[in-house]
């Protein structure tokens, strides 16, 4: 292939990367952009095979077809079967094996000289780019796979932490720097291989003290290091696309990571070492309808339907519980009675909601709810002052007052949705049990909250059918 061609169609992968990632920032536009993002891959690879041939690689296009169609094929399955709230760890695993191809391909370089070709003589730049794509692909292999059994069920999701884990870690990371010195000074196989394997040990311990719930903070800053893996390896083989595409997914799963530690008003270092989750989190009060001095009232279905079906402007705000529920298809069936009645319906969408980014939208997307009935936080927070009545469902610490008034709480300074700005406030949750941040929610007591103590599909499946005997 001719070099310039090559460089154009690249430029093309390229742009097609950049426009796939711009039009993924919106719902509406979500779908053609992870598919002009795919055929921007799709021409990439292409590419690439092509160039081999220019350069003179003999391609075992066997291995090439087989890769392409067993690949493709688990890739396809994966994503047909994997359930909505399983997405987290199935991305965790797709970083893990992006890390893990980038530290393969990178290192092989040191496979001649260990199956006993001549010594490596390389420039240092290039050698501190094999060293370092090595480096962080084995530590977002292995930190990724723990991200995935953490949220998989598989180990504890609880952080394990113990008496001088950070000097631990830190001991560590001086080994992977030494050896990697080593390396680069000496070109030696040996320092080599073992920085590479004390990096896979650090992507275990780096992740371990983790809370599982605080995992997609983690998966969108391993989906970055993969990403800088990638563009690292692309240098050592001098490939345009994977330097652009690498830099892409590093940039991107950077600004991620940011985004969610604002949204959750928690600094990544508190992310990281904060062990978040370790703490009892059932000082809620765990099914009862009191807590000390402290009474939250409960209602039933047939006296929600009826506060619902008379009001002018009702806000949804759904939160973890609706997923844990399946219950948005239900959701859905209850806007639709609620409009045919008139009532004008609007779902306040907390940008941390749930245990994914994105994750309400996707949800309600499937149920089909339309976009313009999703509100930000701060669109939802002007229209819950005239609203009627607010349906939380399975919400918690996105619907916490604490936030705003109590300096002492995990979660003071997180912006949230004032649900208690609203008239009055339904909340659909089983118990009075705390949420992801572990703390008791004083909105549960107001006087104009009341409690629906239900799982928030069945509830919302007998909100409908009573609002159509109202
Ligand atoms: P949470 O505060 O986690 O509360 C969810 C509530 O859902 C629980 O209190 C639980 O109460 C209820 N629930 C569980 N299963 C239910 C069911 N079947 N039916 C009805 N209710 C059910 O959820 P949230 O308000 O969405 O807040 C999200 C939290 O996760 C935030 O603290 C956020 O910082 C954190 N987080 C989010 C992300 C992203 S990116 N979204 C990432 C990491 C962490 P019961 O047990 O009483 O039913």
């Amino acid at each position: 292939m001719n070099l310039n061609l090559r460089a154009i169609l690249y430029l093309a992968a390229a742009v097609a990367f950049i426009i796939g990632l711009k039009r993924l920032s919106g719902p509406r536009t979500a779908r053609s952009g992870n598919m002009i993002g795919a055929l921007g891959m799709l021409l990439a690879i292409v590419v690439t095979l092509f160039d081999e041939l220019r350069v003179g690689i003999d391609l075992y296009w066997q291995w090439v077809v087989l890769g392409i169609v067993v690949g493709g094929g688990i890739g396809a399955l994966l994503a047909l079967r994997v359930k909505m709230t399983e997405m987290p760890q199935l991305v965790a695993a797709f970083n893990g094996f992006g890390g893990l191809a980038s530290a393969l391909v990178a290192g092989a370089v040191f496979l001649k000289p260990a199956l006993g070709g001549a010594p490596l003589d390389m420039p240092l730049d290039t050698m501190i780019t094999v060293i370092l794509s090595v480096i962080v692909g084995a530590v977002t292999f292995t930190g990724s796979f723990i991200a995935y059994a953490k949220l998989q069920g598989l180990i504890s999701g609880a952080p394990i932490t113990y008496k001088g884990q950070q000097i631990v870690n830190s001991l560590i990371l001086a080994g992977i720097v030494g050896f990697s010195v080593w390396t680069a000074v000496t070109q030696d196989g040996l320092p080599f291989w073992v920085a590479g394997a004390i990096s896979l040990v650090l992507g275990v311990l780096f992740v371990i003290p983790i809370g599982g719930a605080d995992m997609p903070v983690v998966i969108a800053l391993l989906n970055s290091f993969s990403g800088i893996a990638a563009a690292m390896t692309g240098f050592v083989i001098n490939n345009p696309a994977l330097i652009i595409g690498g830099a892409l997914v590093g940039a991107s799963g950077l600004i991620l990571t940011n985004l969610m530690c604002v949204a959750m008003n928690r600094p990544l270092t508190n992310v990281l070492f904060g062990a978040f989750g370790s703490a009892d989190s059932s000082g809620g009060g765990g099914g009862a309808a009191a807590t000390g001095d402290k009474r939250a009232r409960s209602t039933t279905p047939d006296d929600v339907a009826i506060a619902l079906a008379y009001a002018e402007q009702v806000m949804v705000v759904p939160g973890y519980g609706l997923a844990v529920a399946q219950a948005q298809h239900a959701m859905r069936e209850l806007d639709k009675a609620l409009q045919e009645r008139g009532v004008k319906v609007a779902y306040g969408i907390h940008p941390v909601a749930g245990r994914m980014p994105g994750h309400m939208n996707v949800l309600l997307a499937e149920a089909d709810v339309p976009y313009e009935a999703l509100l930000d936080i701060d669109a939802a927070n002007a229209l819950l002052q005239r609203t009627d009545v607010v349906l939380v469902v399975g919400a918690n610490d996105v619907v916490n007052p604490s936030a705003r008034t109590d300096t002492g709480s995990p979660i003071y300074g997180m912006p949230i949705l004032n649900v208690d700005s609203a008239r009055s406030v339904v909340v659909i949750k089983r118990s009075l049990s705390p949420g992801f941040a572990g703390i008791d929610n004083p909105l549960f007591y107001l006087d104009n909250t009341q409690m629906l103590f239900s799982d928030a599909k069945k509830a919302i499946t007998e909100l409908e059918r009573a609002i159509h005997d109202v």
